[in-house]
């Protein structure tokens, strides 16, 4: 394995390989890796004959008031883990190499990347498109893959490249939980020993959601407003949101039908946590629908 920090070099060891016909697989990420960035890079690995993990912390996906200063950053211990998990190249370049002037070119998919997450991060989805679609073009793989837990990032990288006719294929990969159901997240870290076992919250009110739609609820009000309350009444939990949205779309819906994303997100403590699940249901006109 071998980490390259210049885009240049990048391209000059991916291009003969390409040509040789190898298949290659991009994993992007922003490093401090934990079992949910394992299971992207295996599944990478399985897929493709060559594998590049990106370990980049994106300064255009945070807000002036947000963590990028304190972000975790490990590159030592991202590298054994990559090396175990049989990765070819890390593609970790600096900010002025990935951006030597300040980015003109954005980007942005406003309807999809103002709702949900982006109603208190409103830059942030614009700078996800913007570096994954460089990490795209540095890298012109043949797939590339994003963890279903960050559901509205996956939604947004899918319609970027379907509206850019990037020639790529964007695979999704089922979110990691820990034993007690919490999504594995680079931010857990920051929970504190009192704070963990209320974080267990958000994966809890998206399974009782879950539970309300099998037993026939089709009204996104009621689904909403059961998460809402469940996760409000958690100590040391704020909630942020509690949504049920088309899973392609991210548009709010007032009757579950079709392909729906449940999404959460609250403070656990100071600590900010998301997740999701998404159902497959009849469409509306269907006579499953009681
Ligand atoms: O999900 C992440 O880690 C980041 O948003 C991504 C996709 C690597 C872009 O910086």
């Amino acid at each position: 394995m071998q980490t390259i920090t210049s885009i240049r070099l990048l391209r000059n060891a991916l291009s003969p390989l390409r040509n040789a016909g190898r298949s290659i697989g991009l994993v992007p990420t922003m490093g401090y890796l934990h079992e949910g960035h394992a299971r992207l890079v295996s599944t990478a690995r399985e897929q493709n004959d060559v594998v590049v993990v990106s370990i980049f912390v994106n300064p255009l996906q945070f807000g002036p008031n947000e963590d990028f200063a304190q972000y975790p950053r490990d590159l030592h211990h991202d590298e054994q883990m990559l090396t175990a998990l049989g990765c070819d190249f890390i593609f970790a370049p600096s900010v002025n190499e990935m951006y030597p002037e300040p980015a003109v070119t954005v980007v942005d998919l406003p309807e999809m990347g103002q709702v949900l997450c982006g109603r208190t991060r409103p830059i942030h989805f614009r700078g996800v498109a913007t570096v994954v679609s460089k990490l795209l073009h540095i890298v012109q793989p043949d797939k590339a893959y994003f963890g279903q837990k960050d559901g509205q990032q996956l939604a947004i990288i899918l319609r970027m490249v379907q509206d850019l006719n990037l020639p790529l294929a964007i695979v999704g990969v089922p979110t990691v939980r820990e034993s007690d159901g919490l999504a594995k997240s680079s931010r857990n870290i920051f929970l504190s020993v009192q704070d963990r076992p209320h974080a267990t919250v958000l994966y809890r009110a998206l399974q009782v959601a879950r539970d309300d739609i099998e037993a026939g609820q089709r009204f996104a009000a009621e689904v909403m407003a059961h998460m809402a309350a469940l996760i409000s009444a958690e100590p040391t939990v704020r909630l942020d949101y509690a949504e049920a949205v088309d899973a392609r779309t991210l548009q709010p819906l007032s009757v579950l039908s079709g392909t729906v994303m449940l999404a959460v997100a609250a403070y656990v403590g100071k600590t900010r946590l998301i997740d999701n699940i998404v159902l497959p249901l009849p469409p509306i006109d269907s006579p499953d629908i009681p």
